[in-house]
């Protein structure tokens, strides 16, 4: 199988700016415990009447243009995301619609909470070798605030709305990105009901069994990374963690005795935004040209389903 690699990446960030400061308004919580439990300050949450399909599109399009690839070249896109605007038609459709995709290609939504985007990438590369285009758009996007319980100051202080996109390129002889992906069928440690649900459509999350999970996970995921490429921790050019929660990429970066210049926290100012999360640290990355041609990322995602997963992406 011929290997992706990341041509561009863009992102989309809501309006609505939401401090520690201003939660402290609504549950009983104060910055310095979200500070020193969570490492987040602010999140972003869409204002009133703000789409995230819109934000969704301005992902999309600067990726596109950041990777000098027009709607016309692009042979699937995948949107991972599990709070989408509508069920039908579902984002990656509307994505479809709104760029000008072509209309003889795969266009769909994928959920695997945290860890959607990289299943989506996964799917992506899979796909894109089977179709005449060799480009692909690959979007994590989520609208986590509307399914937010202002009541719980257990999961209320942890969420953030955003989308982030990549568009990449499979070409022959390229490596396969050697996605490692996993689930284990859980209701009880993180749970969003369905909308014909009876019970109110909002997210629970058991946060310390989780905590416990992701501090396994993450260690699995990059050794299995590692075991499946041959590639060793010094091999990497940047390492790329699902942005849950602060505490958590610190566990792993002084497991591996990741330096300072190989890792990268936007959760102080996101939040956990899901599936946005990696495509949105990408994107960062790549405009503050930490990573760019060449680069060996190595990117785990961990979260909800529960769902885990790694691979090893370059930087076309
Ligand atoms: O992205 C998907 C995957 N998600 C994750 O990876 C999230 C993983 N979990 C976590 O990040 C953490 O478990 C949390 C940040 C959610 C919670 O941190 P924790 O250190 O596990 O705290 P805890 O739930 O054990 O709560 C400790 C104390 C409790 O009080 P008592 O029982 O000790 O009196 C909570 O009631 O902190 C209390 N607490 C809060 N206090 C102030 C819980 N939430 C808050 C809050 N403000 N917002």
């Amino acid at each position: 199988m011929n290997g992706i690699k990341i041509r561009g990446t863009g992102r989309g960030v809501p309006s609505k700016l939401v401090t520690n400061r201003d939660l402290e308004k609504i549950v009983d919580t104060s910055d310095e415990w979200i500070t020193a439990r969570t490492g987040i300050r602010t999140r972003h949450h869409c204002a009133e009447g703000e789409r995230i399909s819109a934000i969704t599109a301005q992902a999309a399009r600067r990726a596109l243009e950041d990777a000098g690839v027009s709607p016309d070249q692009i042979g699937a896109c995948l949107v991972a995301t599990a709070t989408p605007e509508t069920l039908v038609p579902s984002a990656a459709c509307a994505l479809q619609r709104d760029l000008g995709l072509p209309q003889d290609i795969p266009c769909f939504d994928l959920n695997a909470a945290c860890t959607g985007f990289l299943f989506a990438l996964h799917t992506m590369e899979c796909l894109l070798n089977a179709s005449p285009r060799k480009f692909g758009l690959v979007v994590g996007a989520e609208n986590l605030s509307r399914v937010i319980n202002w009541a719980d100051r257990g999961t209320c202080i942890l969420f953030g709305d955003g989308a982030g996109a990549a568009v990449v390129e499979c070409r022959e002889g390229w490596p396969s990105i050697s996605a490692v992906l996993g689930c284990h069928g859980n209701s009880e440690l993180l749970y969003l009901p369905g909308p014909e649900s009876e019970e109110h459509g909002y997210l629970s999350m058991e946060g310390t069994r989780v905590f416990k999970f992701a501090v396994e996970a993450v260690p699995w995921c990059v050794d299995q990374v590692l075991k499946k490429t041959g590639r060793t921790v010094e091999d990497i050019d940047f390492f790329v963690f699902h942005q849950a929660n602060a505490r958590i990429i610190d566990l792993a970066v002084r497991k591996y005795h990741i330096p300072p210049e190989k890792y990268y926290k936007n959760i102080a100012e996101y939040g956990n935004t899901s599936a946005a999360s990696i495509p949105l640290v990408l994107s960062e990355l790549r405009e503050q040209g930490k990573i760019g041609p060449g680069s060996r990322i190595l990117a785990v995602g961990f979260g909800g389903g529960l769902t885990w997963g790694g691979c090893l992406i370059e930087f076309a």
